[in-house]
């Protein structure tokens, strides 16, 4: 058999009158079900349902699979469907939902540990670019909450590891991330999802948040954890909330707390056509459109995070695919891209429309 890099997709994925270039085989990839260039009939989907009895999962070669991904068949949720739910990222998302909804009793119990574990499993088993993916993806108003603490425990964990912390450090971080907008939960829901710029009161009311995150982490969570949800909104340059704490008064922990919240409120604010495009966002964290950050660190997180990007295929905007691969530090948001064997720098009217990670 063929063994050149088989991937899994779902039967559903696959529809009437599609002709393939290449072979689908079985969910093991070891028997031939349907040759390279016959039909996809209704009869023939039928028989794949039926096939692999209750696994709803075929194997089409690399090619192939990017054929029928980026089809325009294909939704770009429906990629993103796909990527949440391979990567595990839709899972966690869940969990993180539960926690917010029975806060008491998870802190009694040994679910948070469980999914702290879960998270920094990932950290080790998934591309950091499918990880930024599912970050970057637009995200339905009432999972805003527990996307984001999800996404900033995802960033926290990233640049704990990147910066080269122990293990139990990045633990700490992964969780100050998952706890730091806690507090949120307080916030009346009118508020906190109000689909508006909100009035001076009602942002009052918000600036509360780091409290009620601070005050709801007992004696039983770290130092650490309880520092970075109170002083997440701090700025280096003392124009931060609550305390208008300055410089070396923000601990470590919280200066990255801060960047991952910042960029994920920034890559959440984009319209959907560019949601999944992270690299306007570098370019303002580069240019210091965000005054306040630990600027040492920003440099650190575009380094290590442009450099995984290179060779990732990317949905262009003229439909083709092309490949990363170059990301210039001071113009991040037109990447060089190369597509049909030719390099050539993205710009308005030929750019990046989607990152394929699957
Ligand atoms: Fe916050």
């Amino acid at each position: 058999m063929d063994k050149r890099n088989l991937r899994k997709l779902p039967i559903e994925y696959l529809w009437e009158g599609l002709v393939l270039k290449d072979n689908i085989y079985d969910n093991t990839g070891a028997t031939l079900l349907v040759p390279r260039g016959e039909r996809i009939t209704r009869d023939k989907l039928e028989k794949l349902y039926n096939f692999n009895k209750g696994d709803k999962n075929i194997m089409v070669h690399e090619d192939a699979y990017y054929d029928i991904l980026t089809d325009t068949r294909i939704s770009q949720r429906k990629r993103q469907k796909l990527t949440e739910r391979v990567s595990g990222y839709g899972t966690l998302s869940d969990s993180v939902g539960g926690m917010m909804h029975h806060v008491d009793a998870w802190f009694e119990s040994d679910e948070l540990e469980k999914l702290v574990q879960n998270i920094s499993e990932k950290l080790i088993e998934i591309d950091p670019v499918t990880i930024f993916s599912c970050i970057n993806f637009p995200r339905p108003m009432d999972e805003g909450l527990q996307r984001h603490s999800l996404n900033v425990s995802f960033m926290n964990g990233m640049i704990g590891k990147w910066l080269g912390l122990p293990q139990k450090d990045v633990r700490i971080l992964v969780l100050a991330g998952l706890l730091h907008d806690i507090g949120k939960t307080k916030i009346p829901e009118e508020i906190l999802n109000a689909p508006r710029r909100l009035t001076p009161k009602e942002f009052k009311v918000m600036k509360q948040h780091p409290i009620y995150s601070y005050e709801m982490l007992g004696d039983q969570f770290d130092d650490a954890v309880r520092d970075a949800a109170r002083h997440h909104h701090e700025k280096l340059n003392g124009e931060g909330y609550p305390d208008g704490l300055k410089g070396d008064e923000i601990s470590l922990f919280t200066r990255i707390t801060a960047l991952s919240d910042i960029y994920d409120a920034m890559v959440s604010k984009r319209s959907y056509k560019e949601a999944n495009l992270p690299f306007g966002v570098f370019d303002m964290l580069y240019r210091d459109e965000f005054k306040g950050l630990d600027r040492k660190l920003v440099m650190t997180f575009l380094k290590n995070v442009r450099r995984q990007y290179i060779a990732k295929r990317v949905l262009m905007s003229d439909g083709g695919i092309g490949l990363i691969r170059y990301i210039p530090v001071n113009d991040a948001a037109h990447p060089i891209v190369e597509q049909d064997d030719k390099l050539c720098q993205t710009d308005g009217r030929w750019y990046c429309r989607e990152i394929l990670t699957m």
